[in-house]
């Protein structure tokens, strides 16, 4: 692949919407405790329609579901039916009861119990996308496209995931859990300032559209703390699938919708590609830390085998006595991070497509060399780093986390891309639409709007999924449920769950402190370490400078929502990451 000149990460689609943690609240964080199950959202009507749930007896993918659909209400930016995104589900073994209904149907047989399952509802590039799709007739990338027209729109997976999620393994019926988000769209509900913050991030681009405009400003003015957000287009939108499922989202009138709208605007999208999309289970990628068992997003999604990657080059370091913030870790963690980006971003894409190489990836051997190539007390330039096996075969986002009575747990992220996606709904379906395609490799060596320098194996085709850095995580200790974890936020997204895991197996941290922390990121390229503010001490700065890093800082990035578990007790630790002030962790 060739290597880029210059790499940007935009600052917007990092989704900054409220400042990173000062030292003083970070030593006084402290999570939200609960004794049966816990719900964590980034936004806390959702995070109440879900615990209602469990208390009604509802189990861990019931709550999913209902959650899922609540956000894409309330948390309009990032929760969706216009997206797509990736489950990890970690079934309670035998002795625990709750799974039942699902028993004979599908997956969900007995030797589920103390299983973790993966279940991929990634959108998919239309039937007619090409690899050239973003270049123009000289072969050069043209800016916007990918995201600011209809053709970066892949063809949505949220409903038929979430349906299929509640059809293998839930126990209500689908009218039952999409009650709550129908009346949250019909009735409305009241705006806070961490609601604000998100919808004012695309006022401007929401006066654009007139379909827009009447629902997202209040009579052309962008909307204020207190106001009313009523969204009857949603809910009958969200009536049509609780009545006929998946069908009439890819089959009936909502797919005609998006079709003749996409069509209109110039966008590929055809009804053949809403009645071919399909969904797929998996099984996560896996390994150890630490004692931990680490089970996380497998291709489409980069998440787990990168964070597993990191994880096994930084093991053998004494992370913990270093200390989080201090140059030893950083300085690991930062060299293992770039090492596994470019393999990421050199290796990996949708498996329906391409062959990955996991298990090489992941091989002792790879790792040993990887390690074997950070230099003590310097700075590897990336220009330096490629992907290490040889030349390869060919915000916005939301995550929640769920564990309920039974201790069935659900990791869950899914994104429309940037911040209310495409910025454009079709017709009166009252939903944003993605602009995922933008993941995919416009033209090799050439960064994506998360800054992202992907090779061809993550080229466009039509049908294939755009590599993810989405990375819904779920870490046991001894077999049993420790920590549920995951964040929005592009490509930082893998930094900032791993993070969350570092902070409480080496650093000693509570479940709110580990997602408070500020942050630390290095994808490869651009080569520059994203630090958030009250990282770095001016020592610490000054001393990685001269081992010759450069660091960019920005206000925020992701929102980690996590539960803990604590190993005696069986309490539930749930966190609200404080840069989503809308949101909630809660239980019972
Ligand atoms: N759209 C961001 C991701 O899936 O990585």
């Amino acid at each position: 692949m060739t290597q880029p000149d210059t790499a940007t990460i935009s600052t917007s689609a990092l989704d900054v919407t409220a400042p990173a943690t000062t030292h003083a609240e970070l030593a006084t964080a402290r999570p939200v405790t609960a004794k049966h199950a816990m719900v964590v959202t980034a936004q806390h009507l959702a995070t109440q329609v879900g615990v209602d749930i469990l208390k009604r007896g509802g189990n861990a993918v019931d709550a999913t579901v209902a959650v899922g659909y609540a956000l894409a209400v309330v948390h309009p930016c990032c929760g969706n039916i216009g997206g797509g995104g990736f489950m990890v589900l970690h079934l309670a073994p035998s002795e625990n009861q709750g799974m039942d209904k699902g028993e004979d149907k599908g997956l969900a047989n007995g030797m589920d119990k103390g299983k973790t399952v993966f279940l991929d509802f990634r959108e998919k590039a239309p039937l007619k996308a090409t690899p050239t799709l973003f270049q123009d007739a000289e072969g050069n990338v043209v800016k916007g496209r990918s995201t600011d027209t209809y053709l970066g729109v892949g063809v949505p997976g949220t409903v038929m995931g979430l349906n299929t999620a509640l059809q293998t393994y839930g126990t209500m019926s689908r009218k039952e859990v999409m009650a709550p988000a129908i009346k949250l769209a019909r009735d409305g509900f009241v705006l806070t300032q961490g609601d604000i913050n998100i919808l004012h991030t695309r006022s401007q681009d929401f006066a654009k559209y007139p379909n827009v405009a009447a629902i997202f400003l209040n009579h052309g003015k962008p909307y204020e703390v207190g106001d009313r957000l009523v969204q009857p287009q949603l809910a009958h939108t969200l009536e049509q699938i609780a009545k006929d499922g998946s069908r009439a989202f890819y089959h009936g009138s909502i797919a005609q919708a998006v079709v003749k709208t996409s069509e209109k605007n110039g966008g590929l999208l055809s009804l053949k590609d809403f009645a071919d999309y399909t969904v797929q289970w998996d099984k996560p990628i896996t390994c150890g830390y630490h004692g931990y068992t680490v089970l996380s997003a497998p291709p489409p999604s980069s998440g787990g085998t990168t964070i597993c990657q990191i994880l096994q080059i930084i093991q053998p370091y004494p992370m913990g006595q270093w200390g989080y913030g201090s140059v030893n870790t950083l300085h690991t963690l930062v060299e293992a991070e770039r090492r596994a980006f470019a393999d990421r971003n050199t290796y990996l894409g949708d498996p329906a497509f391409v062959n990955n190489p996991i298990d090489e990836l992941l091989s002792p051997k790879h790792i040993a060399k990887m390690r074997a190539t950070i230099q003590p007390g310097k700075a590897t330039p990336s220009s330096e780093i490629k992907g290490s096996l040889g030349p390869a075969e060919g915000q916005h986002t939301t995550h929640f986390s769920i564990v309920d009575a039974q201790g069935n747990a659900v990791s869950i992220t899914f994104t429309i891309n940037y911040l209310f996606g495409l910025g454009q709904i079709a017709g009166n379906t009252g939903f944003f639409l993605n602009n995922e395609m933008d993941d995919f490799t416009a033209k090799p060596g050439v960064p994506n709007s998360f800054g992202l320098v992907q090779g061809r194996i993550n080229q466009i085709e039509p049908g294939k999924r755009p590599l993810s850095s989405m990375s819904p995580t779920i870490v046991l200790k001894d077999g049993k449920l420790f920590m549920v974890t995951g964040s929005p936020g592009g490509s930082t997204i893998i930094s900032t769950t791993l993070e969350s895991i570092l902070n409480v197996v080496d650093f000693g941290m509570n479940m709110q402190q580990a997602v408070d922390a500020p942050r630390v990121h290095h994808q490869w390229y651009p080569d520059v370490v994203l630090v958030e503010p009250g990282l770095l001490t001016p020592a610490t700065k000054s001393t990685l400078e001269k081992m010759g890093y450069a660091f960019k800082e920005v206000e925020s990035w992701g929102a980690d929502e996590a539960i803990l578990v604590d190993q005696k007790t069986g309490l539930l630790d749930g966190a609200n990451d404080r840069r989503r002030p809308a949101g909630l962790a809660a239980g019972y």
